[in-house]
């Protein structure tokens, strides 16, 4: 049973609520905002919480609240969107009169119940939207920033709270210890989620799920595919077909890496197919970027699906489809959440539908940092365990514009580089992901004593909880200077090195 229900009104950020809670130990669900209350009384949960989103609670087809939620004797925290739906129902909202966006100050007036333990001042984390102009009968008000009176309110007889700001953010420093309050404190949870216990859980599972048969699975020699091929390995032994595609967009030396990994677990079945001729004449003149995802996926799936029915002629028991599709990934392409705006399509997700095969997806439910948890439960090599993400279409989005051989064998031998620097001085470890990117503009340089001409090589480096939001990392100035030095010297056709300062928002990680 999960104790802390979290309806999603459409959040970009609504897996962190589900994320935080899990952190507590608590288990935690996210559900679509079309629950009924009735639904909801059956799950018989101990909390819940109305997410954040996009809308207007005002906008014509904006997702409603069924109010009777608000009165089922269960408590309710409301964040942001959820906040304005408790104030609409029971005073107040202005439209889209909140202009506060990014990192601000809450005065905290009164504790109460939900903001226990914060100091009298706290940085917050706001986004813009409607604005609970008159406090609601019977509650009281906790906290309020400049531009926001009601940012935090209470009422303790109905269980009923909100905040205006994302408690669920890293920006809100406190946020963990409202979240901890509301759980705990007011929903009285008990600690359930153990990542640990999940392991032989979920490997009866997958023992339940598959019996006899047999799962093919492609891997990508990634945290998620990895453990979740393990997970399998474990639980069906010699039955795991694992496939792993060169697309030819991958790191210098990777394809070697993940055969060395499969083959010291004594996996039986590992397959590698050198597809990147055919991925690179297929990306032939093309510049934009979601063209290019749209593109490898496609070609991925295809390849894909050959190997799949070679095997399925050889062994007609292959019954299942492995994937190691986290959490996240799901949220990400706006799968589970209609409100969601897609901001990338990650080819990861697309693969089953096109199969005919039944899924297996032991991760669906975690985050990168269980994943890791677990990858470390089932021994796998802390190199892979606490590897970078990597993205699905590779260096082909790394690559702005079209991809070709020679920009490839450029970034592939800058990245290297940048990465065993990082290593070296221990600052792999304390970043979330670096990688070098090409920039397809040449610049003029001078080399021996010749002008050169020749391309830019953006290094960015970011630190990041969940790659939702990231940062920047403040990578040493010396460090910088010998990857500079080391890869105009050592990499030909770059006579250009920046370092990328963006934060996400507005940026993203990959440049594509
Ligand atoms: P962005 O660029 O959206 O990336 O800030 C967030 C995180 O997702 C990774 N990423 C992908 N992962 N398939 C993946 O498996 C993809 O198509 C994909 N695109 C982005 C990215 O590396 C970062 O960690």
């Amino acid at each position: 049973m999960t104790q802390i229900l979290v309806i999603n009104f459409g959040s970009q950020v609504v897996h962190l609520i589900t994320r935080r809670i899990r952190e507590l130990g608590v288990s935690s669900e996210i559900k679509q905002f079309d629950l009924s209350s009735s639904e909801i009384k059956r799950l018989n949960p101990k909390g819940i919480i109305l997410s954040g989103g996009p809308a207007s609670v005002y906008e014509k087809d904006s997702p409603q609240l069924d109010h009777k939620i608000l009165s089922l004797g269960i408590p309710v925290l409301g964040i942001c969107y959820g906040l304005q739906m408790i104030g609409k129902h029971y005073g107040k909202v202005l439209p889209g009169k909140l202009k506060e966006y990014g990192k601000k100050r809450l005065d905290v007036k009164k504790p109460g119940k939900l903001l226990k333990g914060l100091n009298k001042k706290e940085q917050v984390w706001m986004s813009h939207g409607d604005l609970v102009s008159e406090l609601p009968k019977d509650f009281e008000i906790l906290g309020s920033t400049d531009n926001c009176k009601i940012a935090a309110m209470e009422n303790n007889d109905r269980m009923l709270y909100g905040v205006q700001f994302h408690p669920e953010v890293a920006h809100t420093l406190k946020g963990k210890q409202i979240l901890s309050n509301f759980v705990f404190d007011i929903c009285k949870t008990k600690r359930d989620w153990f990542i640990k216990d999940l392991k032989n859980s979920l490997i009866k599972e997958i023992k339940n799920n598959v019996k006899d048969d047999y799962v093919i699975m492609g891997v990508s020699g990634g945290v998620d595919s990895t453990v979740a091929s393990f997970l399998v390995h474990e639980a069906i032994k010699d039955r795991i077909y694992c496939v792993f595609i060169d697309h030819g967009f991958i790191r210098k030396n990777e394809g070697e890496e993940v055969k060395r990994t499969f083959d010291k677990f004594k996996f039986k079945h590992f397959y590698m197919i050198d597809a990147s001729k055919l991925f690179l004449e297929r990306l032939k003149g093309i510049i934009d970027p979601e063209q290019k995802r749209k593109i490898i996926a496609k070609t991925f799936i295809g390849v894909f699906e050959d190997k799949v029915l070679e095997l399925e002629r050889k062994n007609p028991k292959i019954k299942f489809l492995g994937q190691g599709t986290i959490y996240p990934d799901r949220i990400e392409t706006a799968q589970p959440s209609k409100q969601a705006d897609k901001i990338k399509s990650h080819h990861n997700v697309a693969l089953p539908k096109k199969m005919k095969l039944k899924v297996v997806e032991p991760l669906r439910e975690f985050y990168k940092d269980e994943v890791r948890e677990l990858g470390k439960e089932l021994n796998i090599p802390k190199e892979v365990v606490f590897r970078h993400p990597f993205p699905g279409p590779g260096l082909a989005i790394r690559i702005l514009g079209e991809v070709t051989e020679e920009r490839l064998e450029i970034l592939r031998n800058a990245d290297y580089i940048f990465i065993e620097e990082l290593k070296k001085s221990g600052y792999y470890d304390k970043t979330w992901q670096a990688f070098a990117a090409l920039i397809p503009v040449k610049a003029v340089g001078v080399k021996g004593d010749a002008r050169s001409y020749e391309y830019i090589i953006a290094l960015r480096a970011v630190t990041s909880k969940d790659a939702m939001t990231a940062d920047w990392a403040r990578l040493p100035q010396e460090l910088l200077e010998k990857i500079s030095s080391r890869v105009l010297n050592e990499v030909k056709g770059v006579n250009r090195v920046v370092y990328d300062i963006s934060q996400k928002p507005p940026a993203t990680i990959e440049y594509e």
